[in-house]
């Protein structure tokens, strides 16, 4: 930008001088001035709540969106299959389910269309340890598990998950309603809902607590774990475990849930910046002595250009909204502007494969018989020797799942997309394995020594799309979340990631600040009602301004889980299974397991010994400081 030096001048100056920085507009007081960084879920949402409440309480209110990229939805992006923009699939979130009210609500608001997970191809979805199949279950309609059939093996443990499950939901859901929003402090309403007692144990610790019998937890439980968090059930605390189980009315937004967050900037006028990323966030020096509301100056960086060379925005700010992780988002000095700074936590490490082939998942790799049928999707659990509760163990992945069955431009034919997923990053040996077909150095390109002339040569692999996220903090058990008043007109929604994380809880975080900001521009615009807006106290949440605030500290804590955990199993529960019952015997004696049912598209994947030699290739980007990092094609 041609005034780009001149900017750095003069802040130059101002941090000398302390002067008022010239380049900033003397905006019109009387509107209220939002910046939003970051254009996922949560900025999305934030934006269009906060459009539709000061419209409501006819509030005139200017939204600025700061996005780094030049794509909305962050961590929800689709990629097409041969780049073929009519053959979209999810990379990154796929799926939500019919609890997520803000999605669903803006799937209807839009008009957007919304399809089950998974493809009309019929398959087994299966669990495998890397030695063997614990379960295993036809899969042609969506249904997750299959409560039916995992009563054969695991008895009463299914359904008393279940129900722990739907309960747990309904506390969460709380969350959406007075008096529970909007909250100023997520620690306190997650107690008070009596969730920081899922949250402060383990998955593993909490069903145990709740006598679920070990073996569903490991085998099931765990499978949903690692495909929904990329965790072992010792190692993500009870909240995490009993979302990865709710699957109940998946679905996704045809041609990708990007849309959503893209519907919802559009419709909340916000002037979007793309390519724009945030670099600072600093104090305003107020000319007006007398005025008590802090502002905000925002720089950000011309994309590709030396991050040094950041311009001041021609607006000063009421109020900002991180809304992506501080840790990997580049802005520098947020914290310093804090009491309690924004803590870094560890985020997991996901590499996500996609790739079409023509070959289905080969019968040596999983030990099968050579013509019997193979699972479509095999999700994983450890493995009786895997002492290690970090990462994959020996199936090596924790998912691979047929996503979307395609046809070959070049050859016509008829292909499957797959998706991995896994903690490292997957080798041609692997693959090959998998398919039970060379898969070449190169991943695509035909297989092996050239076939001879004239003969059609089939490539293994024809199209090839690896990524590695920090896709959702590894979910150690906590009771306290970073807040999402950071100080008197900063907020942030990431903190939400570590209860839980998904595009809904960050759409819910959004909403909550939005309504949080309406809130105290209604509070200070009438004095009489409170004065609890003085910010200066940004994380006292508990004495917050406004009328849909505060819920009583001593809301007595909802014993929603487990009470009366152990009672008779309803009648009817394992009813159709009856004359099953013989077939299961059948099974059992195998010692073959079983099976759930889903079709979806979170799937890992596994190496029997993984080879550990894939690291040194650099074809994995360094992921180090963005949640998301695309891969090109090799
Ligand atoms: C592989 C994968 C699978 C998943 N599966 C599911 C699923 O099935 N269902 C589900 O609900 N969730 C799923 N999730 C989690 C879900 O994607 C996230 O919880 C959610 O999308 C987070 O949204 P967000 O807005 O908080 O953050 P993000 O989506 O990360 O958005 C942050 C935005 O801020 C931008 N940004 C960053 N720094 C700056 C800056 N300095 N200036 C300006 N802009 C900046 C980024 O470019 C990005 O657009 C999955 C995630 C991954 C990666
Ligand atoms: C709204 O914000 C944009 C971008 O920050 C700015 O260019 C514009 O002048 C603002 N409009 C008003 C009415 O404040
Ligand atoms: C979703 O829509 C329903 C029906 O209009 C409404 O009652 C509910 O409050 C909405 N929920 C959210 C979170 O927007
Ligand atoms: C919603 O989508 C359907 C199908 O795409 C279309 O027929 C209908 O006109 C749309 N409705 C609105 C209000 O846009
Ligand atoms: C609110 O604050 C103003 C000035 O800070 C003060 O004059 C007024 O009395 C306060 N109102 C209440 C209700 O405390
Ligand atoms: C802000 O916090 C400080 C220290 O915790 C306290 O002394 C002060 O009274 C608080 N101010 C308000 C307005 O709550
Ligand atoms: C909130 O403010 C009210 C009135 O100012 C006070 O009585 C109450 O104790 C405060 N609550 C908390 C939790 O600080």
């Amino acid at each position: 930008m041609r005034f780009s030096w001149l900017l750095e001048k003069t802040s130059l100056l101002t941090s000398v001088f302390g002067t008022t920085e010239t380049s900033i507009d003397e905006s019109d007081s009387s509107v209220k001035q939002v910046a939003i960084i970051g254009a996922g879920a949560a900025g999305s949402s934030a934006a269009y709540h906060l459009r539709r409440y000061a419209e409501e309480a006819g509030i005139p209110i200017n939204i600025t969106v700061f996005e780094k990229t030049d794509r909305i939805g962050g961590r929800t992006l689709t990629v097409n299959v041969y780049d073929d923009p009519l053959s979209p699939v999810e990379l990154g979130a796929s799926i939500f389910i019919d609890a997520n009210h803000i999605l669903v609500n803006a799937t209807r608001a839009f008009n957007l269309s919304t399809a089950k997970p998974g493809t009309d191809e019929k398959g087994d979805l299966a669990i495998w340890d890397g030695n063997h199949f614990v379960f295993r279950q036809q899969s042609n309609s969506w249904g997750w598990w299959n409560l039916a059939k995992l009563f054969w093996k695991y008895g009463t443990a299914p359904y008393y998950t279940d129900k722990l499950m739907r309960e747990t939901v309904a506390t969460f859901v709380k969350l959406y309603q007075a008096p529970y929003f909007p909250f100023r402090s997520l620690s306190e309403r997650a107690y008070e809902l009596g969730l920081t007692k899922i949250t402060g144990l383990t998955g593993e610790q909490f069903l145990a607590e709740k006598e679920i019998d070990s073996k569903y937890a490991h085998d099931i439980v765990q499978a949903s774990t690692r495909v929904n968090y990329a965790s072992n059930l010792a190692r993500i605390h009870g909240l995490g475990a009993m979302v990865s189980m709710a699957p109940e009315g998946a679905m996704q937004v045809t041609g990708g849930n990007w849309q959503i967050f893209s519907k919802m900037v559009e419709a909340s006028n916000a002037r979007i910046l793309p390519n724009s990323p945030v670099t600072s966030i600093e104090l305003k020096e107020s000319a007006d002595p007398d005025s008590k509301a802090p502002k905000y100056v925002i720089k950000t960086a011309s994309p590709g250009s030396w991050a040094g060379r950041a311009e001041t925005h021609s607006v000063a700010f009421d109020d900002v909204v991180i809304a992506t992780p501080y840790q990997f988002s580049g802005i520098k000095n947020a914290n310093n502007l804090i009491e309690q700074p924004i803590d870094d936590i560890p985020y997991a490490t996901l590499h996500v494969t996609l790739f079409a082939s023509p070959f289905r998942f080969s019968t040596q790799f999983f030990k099968l018989a050579p013509a019997s049928e193979v699972p479509t999707s095999v999700l994983t659990t450890l493995a009786e020797g895997d002492g290690d509760a970090d990462g994959a163990g020996l199936a090596g992945f924790y998912s691979a799942t047929l996503v979307k069955v395609v046809t070959n431009p070049k050859t016509l034919n008829t292909e499957y997309v797959y998706k991995i997923f896994s903690p490292e990053k997957v080798s041609p040996e692997f693959l090959s394995s998998l398919l039970g077909v060379t898969v070449p150095d190169t991943f695509t390109g035909p297989a092996g020594a050239s076939g001879e002339e004239g003969t059609e040569v089939v490539e293994p692999i024809s199209w090839y799309h690896p990524t590695v996220f920090h896709p959702y903090p590894v979910k150690y058990p906590r009771v306290t979340f970073q807040e999402p008043i950071l100080r008197d007109g900063l907020y942030y929604t990431s903190g939400i990631e570590s209860f839980i994380s998904t595009m809904e809880t960050s759409a819910l975080m959004g909403m909550n600040v939005a309504r949080l900001i309406v809130d105290d521009y209604l509070a200070s615009s009438s004095p009489a009602e409170t004065n609890a807006t003085d910010s200066s106290n940004a994380t006292d949440s508990s004495n917050a301004t406004g009328t849909t605030e505060p819920v009583a500290l001593q809301v007595e804590h909802e014993q929603y889980v487990l009470e009366e955990q152990q009672n008779e199993v309803p009648e009817g529960y394992g009813q159709p299974l009856a004359e099953q019952e013989e077939q299961a015997k059948v099974l059992e004696s195998h010692e073959e397991p079983i099976a759930v049912q889903q079709e979806q598209d979170h799937a890992p994947e596994s190496h029997e010994e993984p080879v550990v030699e894939q690291e040194e290739q650099n074809e994995v980007p360094s992921i180090q400081d963005d949640p998301v990092v695309e891969q090109k094609e090799l």
